[in-house]
């Protein structure tokens, strides 16, 4: 399946973009997001929380990999910036992670690419301009050309 492409110029469109895309998902389902540091995985997370009804703060989490939040589904977020290697994913819970009771959306998905089920949303963010952000969608294949 060809990608859906956008072309986003600001904060708030990328954002909605992800409020819409939360349409697409389902208790089970996994969101992959990758891109350099500041390309709007974390602002493309929080619209999806939003779209999944969860109107508290989405920040990355910075102390544990994991925020778990309460929208319409549990929803697992996940950031894996600072992991080197997959040992240091040992202490989560694998079937919650990846098949979860709601929705997992995982940042710097890439990091881990081996262990993702094969059912799955990647989301690549990468940088046009200033403002300006590409955003790719894929169904499930990872692409060659991404991590
Ligand atoms: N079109 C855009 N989409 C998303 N973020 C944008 C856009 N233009 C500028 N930004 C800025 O880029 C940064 C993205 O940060 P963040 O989502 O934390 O990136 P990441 O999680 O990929 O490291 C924010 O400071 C945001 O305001
Ligand atoms: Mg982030």
């Amino acid at each position: 399946m060809e990608p859906i492409s956008f072309l986003s110029d600001s904060e708030q469109k990328t954002q909605e973009l992800a409020e819409d895309f939360a349409r697409e998902l389902q208790k089970g389902s996994l969101v992959a997001l990758t891109g350099q540091l500041g390309a709007g995985k974390t602002v493309f997370a929080r619209g999806l929380c939003r779209g999944l009804g969860f109107e508290g703060i989405v920040s990355s989490p910075s102390y544990t990999l994991v925020n778990i939040y309460k929208g319409r589904f549990r929803i697992n977020h996940v950031d894996l910036y600072r992991i080197e290697n997959t040992d240091e994913i040992a202490d989560l819970d694998p079937d919650e992670l990846f098949y979860p009771e709601g929705v997992t959306i995982i940042e710097w998905a890439e990091k881990i690419k081996q262990m993702l089920p094969a059912r799955k949303w990647i989301i690549y963010l990468e940088l046009a301009g200033k403002n300006k952000r590409r955003i790719e969608i894929f169904d499930s294949v990872w692409p060659d050309k991404i991590g």
